[in-house]
């Protein structure tokens, strides 16, 4: 399972792993592969801190960094959301654009599901709220202040950028540093914008995968991509889990695959024991496209809360980045509900997650996966061979 990006990355196999955990990118690219780690959660100092126990823990081995620098977000056209001289960005300008009406209607839904209110001591330990805005790295500054960091480190080999094409004056600066930029598409033309804007790679995501997705699935996206955008290298994304997939894509003509919900119940993963239950347990249709999470459709796993926001005493989602901060400190009421077993907050924990989850059924170690993908891949390619001999035979 060997393409042109494994000698450009100098890796054993062209699988790519995005994971916000730290100890799954190490894992994959100690096995072969190239971890890439999601910065979104991260203040730049905390992205500091795992990118060095990442360093520590691959032994030189190459691996990646992801940021959000979407093209689009309220009040981006009025300069709001960049970083200001010391990189710090204001998210009170967001603040004051959240309709009271939909901070009370969380507030309902968050009574009818028996979630109490924060208590004063509360902290950052959930990562999304406490002292946090919610804010994330959802604005143009929030990625840079990630770059200037993920560059300063001589492992990270890929930058990629989610939601749009990076600025031309960051895929520049990667380039001086050696550093190869990716983003993900989920459409033809932003794939064509993208290749003009510089980028190295384009990671062709079809709407099965988890998180922001568009609405073309990969079997028709990945080959469009290809012929578009050729020879820059693709890799296939959403609905890739294993060799038999990765074959797919690599004979829909992707130089490798992109993949993320496979990575959230390996052992090394973070994902809560009671989301890994949730996820072992869904079946593909669990996996639904909602904006309750941003404000921008992603597949997130249904639960109470993506099911609450389809109602219809709802007042809608808010635009990027309004909605993941109105929702911020209610994830995190909720995620500190629901360590009691049997509360009703429960119902309302979930994930983003592709339409892979259906096969997402035991806990093995990251490095498993990698050799279950080329076990599989190999078995496919043979299985596709004797298709061949057996018609030439004839
Ligand atoms: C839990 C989760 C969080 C994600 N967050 C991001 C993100 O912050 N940035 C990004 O570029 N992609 C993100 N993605 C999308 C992945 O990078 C990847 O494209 C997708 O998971 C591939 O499809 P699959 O889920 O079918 O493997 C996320 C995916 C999941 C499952």
């Amino acid at each position: 399972m060997r393409t042109d990006l494994c000698d450009l990355f100098k890796i054993d196999v062209p699988i790519f792993a995005f994971s916000h955990c730290r100890d799954v990118v190490a894992a994959v690219t100690n096995a072969g592969g190239l971890g890439v780690l999601g910065a979104l959660a991260f203040s730049p100092e905390q992205l500091e801190l795992e990118l060095r126990w990442i360093d520590e823990h691959v032994d030189g081995k190459p691996y990646g960094v992801d940021t959000v620098m979407p093209m689009s977000y309220e009040g981006k056209e009025r300069g709001l959301g960049k970083a200001d001289e010391s990189g710090g960005v204001d998210a009170g300008v967001f603040q004051d654009l959240i309709p009271q009406a939909t901070k009370d209607w969380i507030e309902t839904v968050l009574e009818e599901y028996e979630v109490p209110q924060l208590s004063s001591d509360v902290d950052d330990a959930d990562g999304v709220g406490g002292g946090n805005t919610g804010l994330l790295g959802w604005t143009e500054g929030g990625g840079r202040n990630h770059i200037d960091v993920a560059l300063r480190h001589e492992g990270v080999k890929l930058l990629v950028n989610a939601l749009g094409p990076p600025p031309k004056d960051i895929i520049d600066l990667a380039h001086e540093h050696g550093v190869k930029v990716a983003a993900l598409t989920g459409a033809v033309e932003h794939a064509q914008r993208q290749k003009q804007a510089g980028v190295d790679i384009i990671v062709a995501q079809g709407t099965e995968a988890g998180g922001h997705t568009g609405e073309v699935g990969s079997m028709v996206l990945l080959p469009d991509i290809v012929d578009a955008v050729a020879p820059t290298p693709v890799l296939g994304a959403g609905g890739i889990a294993s060799g038999r997939q990765a074959a797919a894509a690599l004979a829909l003509g992707a130089s490798g695959v992109w993949t993320g919900s496979v990575w959230l119940t390996v052992r090394e993963a973070d994902t809560s024991p009671l989301v890994k239950e949730k996820l072992f347990a869904a079946r593909s249709r669990d996996a639904v496209r909602s904006r309750s999470l941003s404000g921008k459709p992603a597949r997130l796993l249904r639960t109470g809360w993506t099911e609450a926001w389809e109602r219809e005493d709802c007042p809608g989602t808010l635009p990027m980045p309004l909605q993941y901060m109105v929702c911020s400190e209610a994830q995190t009421r909720i995620t500190r509900a629901a360590r009691k077993a049997g509360t009703k907050a429960q119902e309302l924990v979930g994930m983003p997650v592709g339409q892979v989850v259906g096969r997402l059924n035991a806990e093995v170690s990251s490095a498993d996966v990698i050799y279950q993908f080329m076990d599989e891949f190999i078995e496919s390619v043979e299985r596709l061979q004797q298709t061949l001999d057996t018609a030439s035979e004839r």
